[in-house]
């Protein structure tokens, strides 16, 4: 998973609500220069909606979001994504992530949490919802007890903060839903997802 974050320092978060939708917009993320792509589960779209980016955007590195459950979990290794994001973590969840050796990404908000994915052997950690908890002034106070413990930084991240939060020694990459904006979507405006996606990707060259 850090390859995978360190790789990718900006994941666009996208929600599907139309099947028909996703291989355009993948298209147009990996053609703004965003080849990662986590797509939640959270609309009944969302599986063939990945099934389709597989199949037909080549340069896209999927994977799932808003996993909650082992089955989501399970489902996400069979669909062929390369990755499965939670937004938190369940014991159950961790362990059977741990179990599968597929790369998973935690959701943590506190020492807590950090201390319970260090025990099911994760040190890679979704830091969710990063604004509403602290962001960067608790990410920072993070890195003091666990110096060795890395972050992908999400909600409430966009173009104004996503600096703030690459410049953090402990964060490796951010995730945000700001280069795919429901309305963009909804009315299918591809090249202008592209020219969002060119302008996040053009931050970190
Ligand atoms: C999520 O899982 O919803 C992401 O963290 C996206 O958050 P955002 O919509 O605030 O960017």
């Amino acid at each position: 998973m850090k390859e995978i974050l360190s790789e990718y320092p900006i994941i666009p978060v996208v929600v599907i609500e139309q099947i028909e939708d996703a291989v355009p917009l993948a298209k147009s993320l990996v053609a703004g220069g965003l080849s990662v792509i986590e797509v939640t589960l959270r609309t009944p779209a969302a599986i063939a909606g990945i099934e389709d980016i597989i199949k037909n955007v080549p340069g896209a590195v999927v994977g799932s979001g808003t996993v909650c459950s082992e089955s989501q979990l399970q489902m996400s290794i069979e669909l062929g994504c390369k990755f499965a994001v939670s937004p938190g973590a369940t014991n159950s969840l961790l362990k059977k992530a741990r179990d599968s050796g597929f790369n998973y990404l935690p959701g943590v908000s506190s020492a807590s949490e950090v201390m319970r994915g260090l025990e099911y052997g994760f040190d890679t950690f979704k830091f969710f919802p990063a604004e509403a908890v602290g962001g960067t002034t608790l990410l920072k106070s993070l890195h003091g007890p666990f110096g060795d413990v890395k972050f992908c930084a999400t909600g409430g991240i966009g173009l104004d903060n996503v600096m703030s939060y690459l410049s953090l020694a402990n964060v490796l990459s951010v995730g945000g839903s700001w280069i795919t904006p429901s309305k963009l979507i909804k009315e299918k405006r591809w090249s202008e997802i592209e020219r969002l996606a060119s302008q996040a990707s053009s931050l970190t060259q």
